[in-house]
C-alpha cells in the first residue's frame, strides 16, 4: 500500500477518537492560534492535515475564513459536522494532500499545521506548496512533535512512533525544520517548545495499535538506556513526555 493510502486508512478508521482526544482538543497552542488570528487580523486561514479539526475550530472561532484540508474523508466529515454543531459558518473542508494543494497562489493570510507534518511523505514539497498559497505578507505556523537533537533519543522516538502508527514518517529535529523551511523559501522561525504527557493506554488505544506492537513498544521502552528514559520522563506504565514545538515564520521575499 502507498504511504498516502496508508495514512488515509489509519486516520479514516480512527477519526472519531481524534475528535474526543484531550491531547488534540485542548492546549494553550489552540488559544494562541485564536489570538494570532485576532492579532494579524487574518481574514483567511488554511489548516493542513486538519484531522478532527481542533486547530480549524480555533481559527474559525477567532473570525478567520478557514479551509480545512486532510487526506482522510472520514476526518473531513467529522470536521464539517462539528463545525455545523458549533455554528462555525466560516469553515469549509477540502480533501487533498498537502503536497498538491488545489488553491491559487497567494490566497491565505495564515497557514497552520498542527500534529500532522510528521506524517507527510514529502515535507519539502508540502512546505513549497504552503509557500505558494500563502500571501507574501502571510504567516506560517507549524505545531508538531519534534525529535530531540540527541541521536539516541531521536532514534528511540521514531522507533516507538512507527510501531504505534505505520504511517509515521519522521518527527524532525528543530535544526532540521530550520533547514527545511529555508529550502522552501521561509525565514528562520521563532520557536517555542514544551512537553505533552502521553498517557500510554490512551496513546495506543487512539490508534488501535495491535497487541503485538503494543508489546514491542513496551519492550523498546523497557530496554531504553537511562539517558533516554530521563529525556522522555518515562513512567512505569509506559506514559512519557513528547517534545512539541510551535514554529512561526514568514515567506522570504522573492
Ligand atoms: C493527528 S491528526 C491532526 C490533528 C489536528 N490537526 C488537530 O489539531 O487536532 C493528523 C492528520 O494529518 C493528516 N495527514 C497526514 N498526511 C497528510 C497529507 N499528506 N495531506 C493531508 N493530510 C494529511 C491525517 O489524515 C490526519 O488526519
Amino acid at each position: 500500500m502507498k504511504q498516502h493510502a496508508l495514512t488515509a486508512q489509519q486516520f479514516g478508521t480512527t477519526a472519531q477518537a481524534y475528535l474526543s482526544s484531550a491531547v488534540h482538543a485542548q492546549g494553550d497552542d489552540l488559544r494562541r492560534l485564536g489570538a494570532l488570528v485576532r492579532q494579524l487580523q487574518a481574514g483567511s486561514a488554511l489548516d493542513l492535515g486538519c484531522g478532527a479539526g481542533h486547530a480549524s475550530f480555533a481559527l474559525a472561532a477567532a473570525g478567520a475564513q478557514v479551509t480545512a484540508v486532510d487526506l482522510a474523508s472520514e476526518m473531513l466529515e467529522i470536521v464539517a459536522g462539528e463545525a455545523a454543531a458549533r455554528q462555525l459558518t466560516g469553515l469549509r473542508t477540502q480533501q487533498a494532500s498537502v503536497d498538491a494543494l488545489p488553491f491559487d497562489a497567494g490566497r491565505f493570510d495564515l497557514v497552520v499545521t498542527r500534529f500532522s507534518a510528521h506524517h507527510w511523505l514529502d515535507v519539502v514539497a508540502a512546505l513549497r506548496e504552503a509557500r505558494r498559497v500563502i500571501k507574501p505578507s502571510g504567516t506560517l505556523v507549524i505545531i508538531d512533535v519534534v525529535a530531540p537533537e540527541s541521536p539516541l533519543c531521536d532514534t528511540l522516538l521514531q522507533t516507538v512512533e512507527i510501531l504505534r502508527d505505520a504511517s509515521h514518517v519522521r518527527d524532525y529535529r528543530l535544526s532540521e525544520w530550520r533547514e527545511l523551511l529555508r529550502q522552501a523559501g521561509f525565514a528562520v522561525p521563532r520557536t517555542d517548545d514544551w512537553a505533552l504527557t502521553m498517557e500510554f493506554a490512551s496513546w495506543v488505544a487512539r490508534m488501535r495499535v495491535p497487541e503485538l506492537r503494543v508489546q514491542a513498544i513496551r519492550d523498546v521502552f523497557a530496554q531504553a538506556p537511562q539517558e533516554a528514559r530521563a529525556a522522555f520522563r518515562l513512567q512505569s506504565d509506559g506514559s512519557f513526555d513528547l517534545p512539541v514545538a510551535w514554529m512561526q515564520t514568514k515567506p522570504n521575499a522573492g
